[in-house]
């Protein structure tokens, strides 16, 4: 019987023990828990390994996009726009600042927000754009800037699913004005717990930043700015300056076991990511689309596979965002894929036997055999 699971960080986090030990041990040493040179020196490596130029560490990614968007004096009044078929986080920021998310399609080969779908939804009130990069491949960011351009919109990237991903060369988070990543565990470069940054190529932004995170001290004891506690903790940063130098390797897995999923499942009538042109997807997730989802996910349990949903239900039917006014049909594309889609299992140490097994299940499934 097979057992293969989601996810795991297990054999990961055993490969670098030592490593990480070492590096804890120097914050025991140095006892800079808060802030401090370990901090920086994981912001520039981060910055650099970017492209970014600067990088703020944060407490969350959703810490990381409200901050993003309060440096641009983002708040009530505003509207700042972004998609349906996203982690609730991102909807959420935008709105704790007092802004309104309008939501736009994607589209449907990607999966991407639709750059044709931006111009209707911008208004006198628009101050920025929030492309997501979903699944770990960036959104087509040449439009996005251009029209944002044309508006003088800002744009910060959710950059949260897309570690190292690249389009036309250059990372994510050196795309937009502003980027936003998460390192919660899970993600391709994950913490031992929460965390998160702010990329930028704006020196005087990520000042602002980093007095925002730190009670809105700008200057030391002047608090000229209502801010947060929102920092990244030391231990984690040094945790995640080690794993930061195996991550591209870990990526390259992963677009290995998406090569061989690709080529499992092609010509069957299953929804998979396609990866748009320019673009170098580092494949945070394995999402595939089926108009019969309880068969499938029957299927893999009966397989004994584990699976997930990112994300079952559109932001805008979440109860929390139906204020929005939004409703059925409002966003057909993400509404249909976010309705009939799982995703598989996907991590570095993954074995590609293991996806031909899963490829197995789905195409009896879907060849009704
Ligand atoms: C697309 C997206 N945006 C935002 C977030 C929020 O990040 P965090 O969980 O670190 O707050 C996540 C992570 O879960 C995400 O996947």
């Amino acid at each position: 019987m097979n057992n293969i699971p989601f996810f795991s960080l297990k054999e990961a986090t055993e490969k670098i023990r030592e490593e990480i030990d070492e590096a804890i041990a120097e914050v025991i040493d140095n006892t800079a828990f808060v802030l401090g040179p370990s901090l920086e020196r994981f912001e520039n490596n981060f910055a650099e390994y970017c492209g970014a130029g600067y990088c703020a560490g944060i407490s969350s990614g959703t810490a990381a996009l409200h901050l993003a968007l309060l440096g641009y004096g983002i708040g009530t009044g505003d509207e700042v726009i972004t998609v349906p078929n996203t982690f609730i986080a991102t909807v959420e920021a935008i709105a704790m600042t007092g802004a309104k998310p309008v939501l736009v399609d994607v589209i449907e080969e990607s999966a991407l927000i639709d750059p044709a779908k931006l111009e209707e939804a911008i208004t006198p009130k628009t101050k920025a754009i929030i492309p997501v990069h979903l699944f770990g491949q960036c959104c087509d960011m040449d439009p996005v800037m251009e029209i944002a351009g044309r508006h003088n919109l800002k744009v910060i990237e959710d950059s949260c699913q897309a570690h190292g991903a690249r389009y036309k060369g250059k990372r994510a988070g050196s795309l937009g004005d502003a980027a936003a990543f998460s390192f919660y565990p899970s993600k391709n470069l994950g913490a031992f717990g929460e965390g998160g940054a702010i990329t930028s190529g704006d020196e005087d932004f990520i000042a602002r930043i980093k007095g925002f995170r730190h009670h809105g001290q700008l200057t030391k004891n002047m608090h000229s700015i209502l801010g947060y506690n929102y920092r990244l903790h030391a231990i984690q940063a040094v945790i995640l300056g080690v794993k930061l130098k195996y991550l591209d390797e870990a990526n390259s897995k992963r677009r290995n076991l998406a090569e061989r999923y690709r080529k499992n499942l092609e010509g069957l009538p299953i929804w998979i990511q396609s990866e748009q042109e320019g673009c170098m997807a580092v494949y945070h997730l394995f999402p595939v689309a089926y108009p019969n989802k309880p068969e499938l996910t029957e299927a893999l349990d009966r397989a004994n596979i584990s699976w997930g949903e990112h994300y079952p239900v559109p932001v805008h039917f979440q109860p929390v965002f139906s204020e929005l006014g939004y409703g059925r049909d409002s966003f057909p594309i993400a509404e249909k894929l976010m309705e009939t889609s799982i995703t598989l299992p996907m991590f570095p140490e993954l074995k590609l036997q293991q996806v031909d097994d899963v490829c197995k299940v789905l195409s009896d499934v879907s060849s009704g055999s």
